[in-house]
């Protein structure tokens, strides 16, 4: 059961969409009395997919209205056919996005 009012639902997406671990997840949540929930989605390109969408239907089906959804570029570094950045790359794209995040979560928990 989830007592808190506001609610944050963070993920990486997976193959253009909510992975299926998070959807059950959502399907398995009760919540009381939600009155802002929010989501982050990490990916690669928020063109490679609609994963904030999809997340809305979850939680429309669970009787939950969606009121902010974010996106965050992550490196993904998963990606083969992404170029490897060089070596002092990564500190610059890995502290933007979380910085970005901080910023977020500072706003909600204000
Ligand atoms: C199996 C798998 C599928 C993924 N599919 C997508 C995708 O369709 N679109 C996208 O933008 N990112 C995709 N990603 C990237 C993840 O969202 C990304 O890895 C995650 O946000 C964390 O970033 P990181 O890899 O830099 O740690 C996928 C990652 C994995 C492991």
């Amino acid at each position: 059961m989830v007592t808190a009012q506001r609610v944050g639902i963070i993920f990486p997406m997976h193959i253009m969409n909510v992975p299926r671990i998070v959807r059950q997840f959502i399907a398995e949540l009760r919540f009381l009395n939600p009155e802002y929930v929010f989501v982050i989605v990490t990916g690669a390109n928020p063109k490679f997919g609609n994963a904030l969408s999809e997340v809305e239907k979850c939680l429309r089906h669970a009787k939950v209205k969606l009121n902010a959804g974010y996106f965050i570029q992550m490196m993904a570094s998963h990606f083969p056919y992404l170029k490897t950045p060089k070596a002092k790359q990564p500190t610059n794209n890995i502290k933007k996005p979380v910085k970005r995040y901080c910023r977020l979560l500072k706003t909600f928990a204000s």
